[in-house]
């Protein structure tokens, strides 16, 4: 798993899909650039979420707010208050951790120390002993095992819960029941928040603090009333959004799934009082039903419903993918109640009910979302897609077997050569496409090497140009994921590439 991981950042960055930001100066921890095949690939991703949600939903518009946003939107969210990670510090090491992952990697130690316990020892005991036998009959190992085991499944559900004082506890308890590894280095768990600050205004005296919008979800918010009136949309209706959120992680791992600038697209669904639920399950499903659509297989998705709700929440789930490190979230669907609108109206001091016609009353409408990480679907495309495959004749090659809508470049032409005038015609077909297609023109190195170079792209087609074309106008293609070779008329590529890479 951890060989597929790898294989997949570094084919992302040899073939111009994701490099490590300011890479001359050794990187940016958690930041990355998308190049010109991941930029490709992304905004194919957002024009298909988008298409989704806002073209065929009559009753769904999109907007794009801006990322700074006044201050005190912060405090009404309740992200100045509330949007904490949970910090542990190292007295020794002076660093901070996050306790989910200074707890996964705890255990992880404590599994490897036992283990070699457990063979030192067998060892120790020679042939008597086996390895069985020794774990069943000390009792001291196996005590320490029951006991392990009963704390980690209670700290998994504290983690789960966000209940930190929980969770610190039973660290404790893991190193007091643990006889050997005792180390008394993690203490205090700290409130760190996630949100970045900065400044507006030329003198330090008055600038006034902002943050970066650490979700898209608010811009949405404070601007319903704005969309609802001059739209003329009645409930339920929604707003659609993409664009970046920023979050100073402190534990920022696993490439681009968990990063500090990234992007979310989100939908606020507004929704009358009392009917918030309904909507929540159509939207599960709905959702569940266009992840489906990408074809990366049934397996990879499972619904998390949300035990401990947050407190402006009557529902929630996430979407979890088989990501190459295991399950995680890649979409959170919420039913966030009227919490956010009625504490905008709290602090902002405006009105921001809606009229209903039907019912002849004013309320604060309920909001179900839908919250979706643009990178992390990125990572699991990517992830997904990046194959490994022996041919017939024993050789091997990469593909990566995207969606052909969402492939980065949609057809590569090929000049068998560069001679004979074969360039030239080559160019003609391309000039006559690519107000349609982003293709990708190349007449250097063997056919062979070049079909190689965009199946590890995921070019879903490749159009060669040969001396017969010159006779006949017709011209080869060849399909990324069969490799079948068929001859075609020039005048049919449109229709063909059309047919497909179309949504
Ligand atoms: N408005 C609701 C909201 O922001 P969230 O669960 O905090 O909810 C929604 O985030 C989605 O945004 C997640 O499911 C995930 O896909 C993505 N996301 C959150 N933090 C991220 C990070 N640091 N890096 C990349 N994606 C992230």
């Amino acid at each position: 798993q951890e060989d597929v991981f790898k294989k997949v950042i570094s084919h992302a960055k040899e073939y111009g899909f994701i490099f490590p930001s300011s890479e001359i100066y050794d990187g940016l921890s958690a930041i990355y650039d998308y190049g010109q095949n991941g930029a490709e690939l992304k905004n194919n991703i957002k024009q298909y979420w988008w298409k989704a949600m806002v073209q065929l939903n009559e009753n769904i518009v999109g907007i794009d707010s801006a990322i700074f946003m006044h201050p005190t939107i912060w405090k009404a969210s309740g992200h100045v208050d509330a949007f904490n990670d949970p910090l542990i510090d190292n007295k020794d090491s002076k660093k901070r951790f996050r306790a989910d992952v200074l707890i996964e990697d705890y255990c992880a130690k404590i599994e490897d120390k036992e283990n070699k316990e457990i063979e030192k020892a067998a060892k120790r005991f020679g042939d008597a002993f086996d390895k069985a036998e020794f774990e069943a009959t000390n009792p001291r190992v196996l005590e320490y095992r029951a006991k392990r085991a009963a704390i980690l499944t209670r700290m998994a559900k504290s983690l789960e819960n966000e209940d930190l004082a929980d969770v610190k506890s039973l660290i404790e308890e893991l190193e007091i029941a643990d006889p050997d590894t005792g180390s008394k280095n993690w203490t205090e768990v700290r409130q760190f928040n996630l949100m970045f600050g900065t400044k507006l205004g030329a003198s330090a005296d008055t600038a006034t603090d902002l943050y970066l919008r650490p979700e898209t979800a608010q811009g949405i918010f404070v601007n319903y009333l704005n969309v609802q009136k001059t739209s003329r949309h009645k409930l339920p209706f929604g707003i659609a959004q993409i664009g970046k959120a920023f979050r100073n992680e402190i534990v920022a791992r696993q490439f681009i799934f968990r990063m500090r600038e990234f992007e979310q697209m989100e939908m606020q669904y507004f929704v009358a009082p009392g009917t918030e639920l309904e909507f929540y399950e159509k939207w599960k499903q709905t959702r569940l039903k266009w992840h489906l659509a990408l074809g990366l297989g049934e397996d990879n998705y499972r619904f998390h419903d949300h035990e401990k709700l947050a407190h402006y929440a009557n529902a929630a789930a996430d979407i979890e993918f088989n990501f190459p490190f295991g399950f995680k979230e890649l979409e959170g669907i919420h039913s966030r109640t009227d919490f956010d609108l009625k504490a905008h109206e709290k602090f902002s001091g405006r009105k921001l009910q809606y009229f209903d016609p039907e019912r002849n009353e004013n309320y604060v409408p309920y909001v179900v979302e839908t919250s979706v990480g643009l990178d992390r679907l990125f990572l699991a495309l990517f992830s997904t897609c990046l194959k490994d495959e022996v041919l017939e004749d024993g050789s091997e090659r990469t593909v990566l077997s995207l969606p052909p809508a969402l492939a980065p470049v949609k057809a590569a032409i090929l000049p068998l050569m560069k001679k004979d005038g074969l360039a030239e015609y080559a160019e003609t077909i391309f000039n006559d496409l690519k107000y349609d297609f982003n293709l990708f023109y190349e007449e250097k190195d063997a056919i062979g090497k070049r079909y190689r170079r965009q199946d590890a792209i995921g070019t879903p087609l490749c159009i060669t140009i040969d001396h017969d074309s010159l006779v006949d106008n017709t011209v080869t293609i060849r399909d990324r994921d069969t490799m079948k070779q068929e001859r075609v008329p020039v005048a049919d590529l449109r229709r063909i590439i059309d047919e497909k890479t179309s949504f």
